[in-house]
């Protein structure tokens, strides 16, 4: 069921992945998968092109709330009410409205690592960025936590909103619930606010369990889509949610510039994915846990000083390569022919670690490890 892509045809459905690299080097760096998309959405969308559908996007979800909270119960018991979804044109465009519109003045708190538009995203408000920081080197997921007392010195000293990560990007990990409840907790009593993007919430591994942040505290602002889960990124559709009704009625209000950049094929997509794609989706999230059963193996073989953290979601591991005592392992890496995400893009300043991505297939994943080995050993190439 998921379809590898050849290189050529990953060329052709990837510009921006497989664009930014010389044929010959392996893409490992941005979230995008290599594989073609779920036939249902292949349907729907080449339907909706043949039937002329290219036009502006309509007022009103065309049902994608409701196809939301269809795959939140189908898949995690937790249904949000459908009218409680309004759609964006992506995550961070949703992130940025939620600032906007919903959060406290006040500075904006970023754990880091972060996924890095979270730190553009917040200085392009106007607001400060307040980061905190976990242990982005050990190798037991529970000592990356959140760290809550950082957090509130952070609310004390006058943050009022903070972006969370649910799955986190880059760091692979599942929060566990009672650490989402002590963090809401946190939150009420300073009478801030917390922005949950759970874009990677569909990919988390076996071995660990999703809470969806609302589920916890209702005053969340969850910013998520379909996209990341099935490569759609560039249909450009995700959605906001909040539970209050007059916070639903503020974002349904705001003038046409600030949220007018989703589309019709965008959101047919939306609702295809959400409805009709779990056979799909449990294929992918087979793939994706055999791709990390293969990553670990090959690291013991090739990159035994290597440290990955445990990946209990999404598909791009955080890899830990200081013992090779490189800098920017990344940039080594592309001088032997792959190309990986460096870990100082997620934080500033920090050497030696790089994100990779799994969603390829076993020969390019084999060939990322051995390329990125032969970089850190400075072979030549
Ligand atoms: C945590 C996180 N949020 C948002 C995005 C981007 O989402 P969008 O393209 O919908 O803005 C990504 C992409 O990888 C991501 O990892």
């Amino acid at each position: 069921m998921i379809v590898d892509l050849t290189d050529e045809q990953a060329r052709e459905a990837l510009p921006c992945k497989w664009g930014a690299v010389e044929p010959g080097v392996v893409p490992a760096w941005v979230a995008e998968m290599d594989f073609a998309l779920a036939e249902p959405i292949v349907e729907a969308v080449t339907a909706a092109v043949r039937r002329g559908t290219a036009g502006y996007p309509p007022f009103g979800d065309l049902g994608v709330g409701a196809a939301l909270t269809g795959f939140a119960d189908r898949h995690w018991s937790w249904s949000p009410p459908a009218d409680a979804s309004v759609v964006v044109g992506d995550v961070i465009a949703g992130i940025r409205i939620a600032l906007e519109v919903l959060c406290p003045p006040g500075p904006v708190v970023v754990p880091l690592p972060c996924y890095p538009p979270f730190r553009d995203i917040v200085t392009l408000t106007g607001r400060e960025l307040v980061h905190v920081t976990v242990d982005p080197d050990t190798e037991d997921q529970d000592a990356a936590a959140l760290d809550l007392q950082q957090v509130e010195e952070a609310f004390a000293a006058g943050a009022r909103t903070l972006l969370l990560c649910n799955p986190h990007n880059p760091l692979g990990r599942v929060p566990r619930r009672d650490e989402l409840e002590a963090l809401a907790t946190l939150a009420q009593q300073y009478g801030a606010r917390v922005v949950a993007d759970e874009i990677h919430g569909p990919l988390v591994l076996p071995g660990a369990t999703f809470t969806p942040y609302l589920e916890v505290d209702p005053t969340g602002i969850l910013v998520t889509s379909h996209s990341k889960t099935f490569n759609t990124a560039g249909l450009h559709t995700a959605q906001v949610v909040v539970l209050d009704e007059a916070e639903q009625s503020a974002l349904r209000a705001i003038p046409l510039p600030q949220n007018h950049a989703y589309s019709p094929l965008g959101m047919i997509a939306a609702v295809t994915a959400w409805t009709d794609c779990d056979d799909w989706h449990a294929a992918l999230v087979t793939r994706l846990t055999e791709q990390r059963t293969l990553l670990a193996q090959l690291l013991e073989t090739h990159l035994p000083k290597a440290r990955m953290r445990p990946l209990e979601a999404t598909y791009l591991p955080w890899v830990d390569l200081r013992d090779y005592g490189l800098e920017d392992p990344a940039a080594a890496g592309l001088e032997h022919g792959v190309r990986v995400a460096a870990g100082q893009a997620y934080q500033p300043g920090l050497a030696g670690h790089v994100r990779l991505n799994t969603a390829t297939t076993p020969l390019r994943l084999e060939q990322m490890v051995e390329r990125l080995a032969a970089a850190v050993a400075g072979s030549r190439p």
